[in-house]
């Protein structure tokens, strides 16, 4: 069965009450129900991660090979700092999907820049909680078919 790593970063485990007129009132919990039905939808697996720390998603993204199909990761404001998670997405060769819930290229500058869009299969974003369905079904359509 195919499986996939969802990985959340920094400040998402607070999904509900942070920023929610940018964010949503979505929680972290409701959006891991939202993507175990997908999965089960299409068949497969799904395994739903967070962590606030950065050597713990670099960890992640290592133990995911040989491990998952591929990964849908949602990196927080590590998207905008982190070589450290752009060269572990290069280490393991998985297609990854980088995932956000608000339009990063609606906000702020500093938020435009992506480390981990030279490096990610696709990117979605700017649809809230309803993002993460997406991701599953853009990425389990790649590894059906891919190109
Ligand atoms: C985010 C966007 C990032 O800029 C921000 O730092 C986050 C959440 C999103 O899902 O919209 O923490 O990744």
């Amino acid at each position: 069965m195919m499986s996939f790593l969802i990985l959340n970063g920094p400040n998402l485990n607070l999904l509900g009450t942070r920023q929610p007129e940018v964010y949503g009132h979505t929680t972290l919990q409701d959006i891991e129900a939202m993507c175990h039905a997908k999965a089960k939808d299409l068949g497969l697996k799904i395994t739903f991660e967070q962590s606030n720390s950065e050597g713990a998603l670099v960890d992640a993204i290592h133990a995911a090979r040989g491990a998952h199909n591929g990964i849908i990761l949602n990196a927080g404001a590590y998207t905008h700092t982190s070589v450290a998670l752009m060269d572990a997405i290069s280490s393991v060769e998985l297609p990854v999907v980088e995932l956000h819930l608000s339009n990063i290229h609606a906000r702020e500058e500093f938020r435009h820049r992506s480390y981990i869009a030279p490096v990610a299969l696709g990117i979605i974003c700017g649809f809230g909680a309803a993002g993460y369905p997406l991701a599953i079904e853009a990425l389990n359509g790649h590894i059906a078919a891919p190109g």
